[in-house]
């Protein structure tokens, strides 16, 4: 059985990362999965309006990372252009995951091997029209916790 929630539009997702904000520790990683248009960055930006990130948040895919400061450093990357693992060196990857910030990953399955163990998975499906799934698929003690605590902050705002 799988655990998630399903948004009807657009701006529930921003709000399920706004969600997600409010429950996120330093060094927390969340990987994102879903095909272009699942809502990825959409979900990006409402953890930017949660941790109260002044400036706009659009894909880093020119650019792997981007980093927003707010309650804590929103770490931003887009692996969409990535071809190979070792190009993660180039950005800092391991560091900027270890840094102290929240890491919030668009396809982040590409390279799975280059992730930590504990970390949050979050797959996203397109459903009919406006309606994405998003599956939960934690990976350790510090990921279970988190996809539970940010499931029931979701459920509490009427998202299931
Ligand atoms: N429930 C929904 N959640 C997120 N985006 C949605 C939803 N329904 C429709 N959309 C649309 O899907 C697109 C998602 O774009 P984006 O967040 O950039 O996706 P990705 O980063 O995964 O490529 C936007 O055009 C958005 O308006
Ligand atoms: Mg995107």
């Amino acid at each position: 059985m799988s655990i998630g929630f399903t948004t009807r539009a657009a701006e529930q997702t921003v709000r399920a990362g706004e969600l997600l904000a409010g429950v996120v520790r330093p060094c927390d990683v969340i990987a994102l999965t879903g095909d272009l248009g699942a809502g990825k960055t959409h979900l990006v930006q409402g953890v930017a309006r949660g941790l109260g990130v002044a400036e706009p948040v659009t894909s880093p895919t020119f650019n792997l990372l981007v980093v927003h400061p707010g309650a804590l450093p929103l770490y931003h990357f887009d692996l969409y252009r990535l071809e190979r693992a070792e190009e993660l060196d180039d950005i800092g990857f391991a560091e900027a995951l270890e840094s102290g910030g929240v890491a919030v990953i668009e396809w982040g399955d590409k390279f799975p091997a280059e992730l930590p163990a504990d970390r949050l998975v979050v797959r996203i499906r397109v459903g009919e029209g406006d309606e994405r799934r998003f599956e939960l698929v934690p990976s350790g003690p510090r990921s279970e916790a988190l996809a539970d605590d940010w499931l029931a902050a979701c459920q509490e705002a009427g998202l299931r």
